[in-house]
């Protein structure tokens, strides 16, 4: 089983030190012009200039000519929320008329809303719905997510959340790292006893999901109204001490302790960040906690708080770019989408940014050594965009870049 990929104008590599990339690296995304990759059994053997790879092409290979296009990796959307059931169309028209997504949340809307739809949903149903977004995931060229629980918050139904997410990387082409996230948000039931329901996260849920292998990461939604940093340190402890990694949603909506946080207890990141401050940054920085920034939620929220993605670069973080994609706050799976926006509003430049999509998304979910760049060893999961210049990406948007879409060397798109 060989493929070529000749007659590409641009390969984008992303080739360079088997690490998170950080500062004027972000910008080294290692382009090969007039390049071809030769793969086998799923995996890149060789990149190289198109004569090259071509005489490496015999009789069995199949050979696919990229007609001068552009090939990338495949999009790592490293914080998604990708299995609930219903939507919130209701809440963006109301939003639209000048609620808030907090006041919405106040009155029982909100994600709340979406537990109780999701509760009501049986497993095959909740597959079912993932597989139409697995599907909107692949088409816009990502092909590994980062995918959360967090919309059960009972131990039936995370659990019920986490095996769709298995099920979902089992019975799709899009590869799945799933995330325990238990602790999204205090359920009705337990408002008037709060302490109980973070008891429950801890000595009933964590224990089961670390032991069913169910989670690679536990997150915690740290915010004004939702879980304190107190709470937040004792259920990132507890998850901790069951071998998984942490993930942290810190300063969102209002400054907190959430980046001190995520320091002390070496969190692999700390996501959202639009309101972090310079200490935040030096705090992530002297505990190599990778930034995971979500420009689809403040737009989508109508919000015009950024995050401060150039002093992070400038720092030294190796930032990274995700969806955020929810029924909520960011009802986006385009990491192209995404691109655009962390170029407008972020200031990152196109490269930096396919960095932060890319090989940098792929250290932050563990997957550094197989997923991310065009390397010898590592997964043909790739993409062919109907452009020959890779700023384009960033430039023309809402347009659909996106030619075909390889996962292990398959085209599944
Ligand atoms: O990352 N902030 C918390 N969680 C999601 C929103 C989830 C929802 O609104 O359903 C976020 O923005
Ligand atoms: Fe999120």
């Amino acid at each position: 089983m060989t493929l070529a990929i000749v007659n590409c104008s641009q390969v984008v590599t992303l080739a360079g030190p088997a690490r998170p990339r950080v500062g004027a690296e972000m910008s080294a995304i290692g382009i090969l012009a007039n390049g071809a990759l030769f793969i086998r059994d799923g995996g890149i053997v060789q990149v190289g200039t198109n004569d090259q790879i071509e005489k490496l092409i015999d009789g069995d290979c199949e050979v696919v000519d990229a007609g001068g296009r552009i090939v990338l990796p495949g999009f790592v959307d490293a914080h998604t929320h990708p299995v609930f059931a219903g939507t919130r169309v209701d809440e963006f028209e109301e939003r639209i008329k000048g609620a808030t997504y907090q006041e919405i949340a106040a009155r029982g809307g909100g994600i709340q809303s979406t537990v109780n739809r999701t509760r009501a949903a049986s497993l095959d149903e909740l597959v079912a719905i993932g597989k139409r977004y697995a599907q909107w995931f692949l088409r816009a060229g990502t092909t590994t997510i980062e995918a959360k629980s967090g919309y059960g918050l009972s131990l039936e139904d995370e659990i019920k959340l986490l095996r769709a997410i298995k099920r979902l990387d089992e019975e799709t082409a899009l590869h799945y790292v799933p995330t325990f996230l238990g602790a999204h948000s205090i359920p009705p039931e337990y408002r008037a006893r709060r302490s109980d329901y973070v008891s429950l996260l801890i000595d009933a849920m964590l224990p089961q999901i670390a032991q069913q292998k169910l989670a690679e990461f536990c997150d915690v939604f740290c915010e004004e109204n939702v879980f304190t940093t107190d709470e937040s340190w004792r259920i990132l402890s507890a998850a901790r001490c069951h071998g998984l990694g942490l993930r942290i949603h810190a300063d969102q909506l209002s400054l907190g302790a959430g980046t001190q946080l995520a320091a002390e207890l070496g969190a692999t990141t700390a996501d959202h960040l639009e309101h972090t401050d310079a200490a935040g940054i030096a705090a992530l920085k002297s505990a190599g906690v990778q930034p995971v920034l979500l420009p689809g939620s403040v737009y989508a929220l109508g919000s015009s708080r950024y995050p401060a993605a150039r002093e992070m670069i400038d720092a030294g973080l190796a930032v990274v770019l995700a969806t955020d994609f929810n029924p909520g706050s960011s009802p986006t799976p385009s990491m192209l989408t995404i691109l655009s926006l962390a170029a407008t509003h972020l200031k990152l430049t196109p490269a930096e940014a396919i960095t932060a999509a890319t090989i940098n998304a792929a250290y932050s979910l563990n997957r550094g050594a197989q997923l991310g760049s065009l390397e010898p060893g590592k997964i043909a999961d790739l993409v062919i965009h109907d452009t020959d210049d890779y700023r384009e990406l960033a430039y023309f948007f809402g347009v659909d870049h996106v030619w075909s879409v390889y996962a292990a060397g398959v085209r599944i798109s």
